[in-house]
């Protein structure tokens, strides 16, 4: 058998899939639940302000204009613009069997298995900081105040759109939520998920005139330190960037 195939990418496609004639077995054992929302309660608050939902953007221009942009100008958003980037990403728009709470982006059995981080460097009135962002009650919980400008981008491989851009999202893969109904084969869906997420984010940003990068190539404890998260059963997973367009 040729090495590669030998490999986790190939070991793990192998292992999870599902066949007709016998189900998928591990020894995983019990799977204790994270619950749905993580809350952050004796955070600082920042509220964020209802979605203007009223504004018409052509979707067909956002998806002919939708680019990677790594040279965002250094101007502010509003946290008016912040939040409709956030009610892009995962605003709450139904409710499903009391419990689940549906959201602009799909997700696989409705777990929503990731949290929702920023770094905002450039945004009116909110000072420099890492916050969480609170997907039930849509406000910002602030866990750390401060420049975090060459922490992040160095824990980006030095990509240097990090320090350029106005707020950098990071999303958490939450592994037990997801693996609870959906055991090894979870690592399948949580990309899956995110990639609907940042899709929307990058669709909204160009409607708003504003560009934005996704990333994937940074050292993980890095960033999970930097957000004081246990790097296994929630590890940092994707990022991206956001920012004004240079005129
Ligand atoms: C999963 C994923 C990871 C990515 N990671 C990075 C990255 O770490 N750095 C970067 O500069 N661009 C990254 N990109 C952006 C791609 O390079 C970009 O999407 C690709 O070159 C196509 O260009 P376009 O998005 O402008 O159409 C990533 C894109 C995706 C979907």
């Amino acid at each position: 058998m040729a090495n590669y195939k030998k490999g986790l990418a190939f070991g793990y496609m192998q292992g999870t899939k599902y066949h007709r004639d016998r189900p998928m077995s591990d020894n995983l054992g019990a799977i204790p639940s994270p619950g749905p929302f993580k809350h952050y309660p004796d955070s600082e608050r920042i509220p964020l302000p209802q979605p203007d939902l009223s504004q018409s953007i052509n979707l067909w221009d956002c998806l002919a204009k939708r680019r990677s942009e790594r040279n965002t100008a250094p101007d502010p958003l509003s946290l008016e613009e912040l939040a409709q980037l956030m009610w892009a990403a995962q605003g709450v728009t139904a409710r499903a069997g009391g419990a689940f709470l549906l959201r602009t982006a799909p997700s696989a059995g409705a777990l929503y298995p990731f949290e929702t981080y920023l770094y905002i460097d450039k945004v009116e009135d909110v000072p420099k900081g890492i916050y969480h962002f609170n997907v039930q009650d849509f406000v910002l919980e602030r866990l750390k105040e401060g420049d975090f400008n060459r922490a992040f981008t160095a824990a980006a491989l030095g990509q240097p759109m990090l320090s350029r851009a106005a707020v950098v999202i990071i999303w958490t893969a939450m592994m037990l939520r997801c693996m609870t109904k959906y055991r090894d084969r979870a690592m399948r869906y949580i990309p899956m998920d995110l990639g609907h997420v940042c899709q929307n984010i990058q669709l909204a940003a160009v409607g708003m005139g504003m560009g934005s990068c996704p990333i994937a190539a940074f050292y993980d404890d890095d960033f999970n330190e930097l957000l004081a998260v246990d790097g296994e059963e929630e590890t940092v997973i994707y990022l991206i960037t956001v920012g004004k367009l240079n005129p």
